[in-house]
């Protein structure tokens, strides 16, 4: 791992803080058009949501309700068997509640699809999920978010919450990271 420099790791800028934050302001309105009436409980699925998931519920304009989970996937090599460990559980109880998984990146589709099976198994009001980004690959596993910010192609990105190694996490934008940094 050679990590430098924003200026030499960043091949290029996938999308700044103003398409960023438009974007939000968007996916908010429609959320909150969707869910009014209904206090959905927001869950952020850390640490890569946070940036993304405290910008869009401050732009909520409904009543909502937060709370947090931390998973971690089991790997084999470089490829995720699809088994999660919770390392941090919700602390509500969702029973009747309606849920919203706020996730930074859908890239195979496992985490997801692990954590909408665990919410649904305690009898919620009904699991939707949100992602700022959804990574288009040929080995996705056929789960579709119910809301997306942008679609982006196969590329290792970077910012906004998303990190290599947990570097990077805090640049303000989605980046690409150069191949140098990782090969
Ligand atoms: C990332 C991301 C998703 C998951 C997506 O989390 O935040 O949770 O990977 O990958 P998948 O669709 O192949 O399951 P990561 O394990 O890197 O943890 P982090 O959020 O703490 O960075």
């Amino acid at each position: 791992m050679k990590i430098n420099n924003e200026k030499t790791d960043i091949l290029s800028v996938l999308f700044t803080e103003e398409q960023i934050a438009a974007r939000v302001q968007e996916l908010a309105d429609q959320l909150s058009a969707d869910y009014a009436g209904k206090d959905p409980l927001f869950v952020c699925v850390l640490k890569g949501a946070s940036f993304f998931y405290a910008d869009i519920c401050r732009k909520m304009s409904t009543r909502i309700f937060m709370d947090f989970i931390a998973v971690s996937s089991y790997a084999n090599n470089s490829k995720s068997t699809g088994v999660v460990r919770i390392i941090k559980d919700l602390d509500k109880n969702i029973t009747g509640r309606h849920v919203i998984i706020v996730e930074d990146i859908i890239d195979s589709g496992l985490t997801l699809q692990y954590l909408t099976d665990l919410f649904n198994s305690r009898k919620p009001a009904s699991v939707k999920t949100l992602t700022l980004l959804d990574k288009i690959t040929e080995h996705k596993l056929v789960i579709a978010p119910n809301y997306c910010g942008f679609e982006i192609p196969d590329h290792f990105v970077v910012g906004y919450g998303l990190d290599y190694s947990d570097y990077y996490r805090n640049l303000p934008y989605i980046g690409v990271l150069n191949p140098t940094v990782y090969q």
